[in-house]
């Protein structure tokens, strides 16, 4: 008989490859939120290199049990960042939920599916400090149920001085892909610059090859440490 664990699994992976149709940027793309679609054209990445000025790491990222890592101290995507800040030299803002997410990953499913339909905006601790500083602005977490979790819409409500910026999507994912990053992001910031995004998979951002493909992409954007 399935269990209520593997039911829950099964129905990820369902919305994993789902996820699929909606992380191919390039040829055409759905609004994570209005289901809109997204012209071709204003969907790619566009490429090139940053600018000179200071960089800023955003992200959100939760430890606990997780799919096909176990209980993990320290979230994928918090991991991925170790590795940006160690090439960069950034800043790094974490967005810390007020109200923490539960260590089980069935439990954090329910969690995240009610804010998900509820269109919750949970709240988060601290604040950038003077975000105006900033030229080139890292913005990324994992993937929820097709999509990045809603506190990254609380944390975009907040700053609408992230407008004119050059912004770098990012994340990590367990088989869908980070293009509902820039989706989400072109939404609130439509007029931003946008570099090449990268989305790692989860069950291997430990990896070597993990952070080799961190630095490739940090050099291809032109903001290793100086
Ligand atoms: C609530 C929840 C929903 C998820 N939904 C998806 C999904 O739709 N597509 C996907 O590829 N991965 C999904 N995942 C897997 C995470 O995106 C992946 O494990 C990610 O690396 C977690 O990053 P973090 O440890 O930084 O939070 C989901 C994970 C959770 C906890």
């Amino acid at each position: 008989m399935m269990n209520k664990t593997t039911a829950i699994l099964l129905s990820v992976l369902s919305l994993v490859l789902a996820g699929c149709d909606k992380a191919d940027p390039v040829a055409s793309g759905t609004d994570a939120t209005t289901g809109a679609s997204i012209p071709a054209e204003e969907n790619k990445d566009s490429g090139g290199k940053a600018g000179d000025g200071k960089t800023l790491i955003v992200f959100f990222s939760r430890a606990g049990e997780n799919w096909q890592v176990g209980t993990v101290e320290r979230g994928n995507t918090a991991i991925m960042v170790d590795y940006m800040k160690e090439i960069t030299g950034a800043d790094v803002f974490e967005i810390v939920p007020e109200s923490s997410y539960p260590v089980s990953y069935n439990e954090t499913l329910t969690v995240a599916t009610n804010e998900k339909n509820g269109k919750v905006r949970p709240k988060f601790k601290g604040k950038v400090e003077n975000i105006e500083q900033y030229d080139n602005v890292f913005i990324g977490g994992p993937i929820w149920w097709g999509e990045p979790p809603m506190i990254l819409h609380t944390f975009c409500e907040a700053y609408p001085a992230l407008k004119d910026k050059t912004i770098i999507p990012f994340g990590t994912h367990g088989g869908s892909g980070v293009g509902s990053y820039k989706s989400m992001l072109q939404q609130y910031y439509p007029e931003a610059k946008y570099l090449e995004s990268l989305g790692i998979s989860g069950a291997s951002v430990r990896d070597a090859g993990s952070k080799t493909q961190v630095q490739e992409w940090i050099k291809e954007l032109g903001l290793e440490k100086k």
